[in-house]
């Protein structure tokens, strides 16, 4: 991490686990650790909880006055899981997010290519592709993971895949890129307790940043407040997307903790 590009730990809640009940204690819990230890305003942290989960959530952390601010000052954000490709003017889309929906319950970021989408729901490069345009014409900042499957890592492929993923850049402008970040995900890290060294994920990032031109790459991959802080402390990683480790709000608060501390 670097004071100059400042960091970024952002919580991707899974929809088996973050119940409404869930979800409303994380949000007690994180607001008394808050009040008792305030992080760097440097750091930007976003939670990704499922859609049915934001509204509820959002009235939680609204309750206590140290999270309340945080959110007042953009500073803790809630982020959508997807967001619908069809601008639909003219076509409907049952079951489809539309970005004026996601701003108007303070979504203003999207996370995108998550490689449990790619796998399990089909997304292709394209679909992602057209998801990212539309959250830029709609003012909304990406979050886009990228990283390759064991298969693909054994065979030292990773840089030619992730090359693939990121042609979905290809009509974006400098500015645009630099408004957006990048998560490498190793697909074998995700809910594993298995990580790439952090010195490989440094170099990947390094990749990353050049391919990209994205103003923050961050990894993400059974990231916990154990292994946070020897990632973070690395040049190229501006921080962290973890997944099991957040939906605990002691553990997101420690991960997020590593990172405030090298700010
Ligand atoms: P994990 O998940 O931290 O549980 O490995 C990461 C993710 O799903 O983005």
């Amino acid at each position: 991490m670097t004071k100059e590009r400042g960091g970024l730990v952002a919580g991707n809640w899974k929809d088996v686990n973050m119940t409404v009940k869930r979800s409303l204690d994380w949000g007690s819990d994180f607001g008394s650790l808050v009040t008792k230890t305030t992080l760097n305003p440097a750091l930007q942290l976003i939670l990704f909880p499922p859609f049915l989960v934001t509204y509820p959530l959002k009235q939680r952390l609204f309750e206590s006055e140290a999270t309340k601010k945080m959110m007042d000052d953009d500073y803790l954000a809630l982020g959508a899981q997807d967001i619908s490709p069809v601008e639909g003017e003219k076509t409907r889309v049952t079951g489809s997010h539309h970005p004026n929906l996601l701003k108007e319950v303070g979504m203003n970021h999207v996370l995108l290519g998550h490689s449990e989408r790619r796998m399990h729901l089909g997304e292709s490069d394209e679909l992602i592709g057209r998801k990212l345009l539309m959250a830029i014409k709609y003012g909304i900042t990406s979050i886009l993971c990228v990283g390759e499957t064991i298969e693909e890592y054994t065979a030292k492929k990773t840089k030619d895949v992730i090359r693939t993923q990121l042609s979905v850049l290809n009509p974006l402008s400098t500015d645009e890129r630099k408004r957006m970040s990048v998560a490498y995900e190793p697909v074998w890290a995700i809910g594993t307790g298995k990580t790439p060294k952090a010195d490989e994920a440094n170099d990947v990032c390094g990749f990353i940043r050049k391919e990209s031109g994205a103003g923050n790459v961050i990894y993400g991959g059974s990231v916990t407040p154990e292994n946070a802080a020897e990632f973070f402390s690395k040049s190229e990683i501006d921080g962290g997307l973890p997944g099991g480790a957040s939906e605990n709000a002691d553990k997101f608060f420690g991960i997020a903790q590593a990172a405030s501390n090298l700010l």
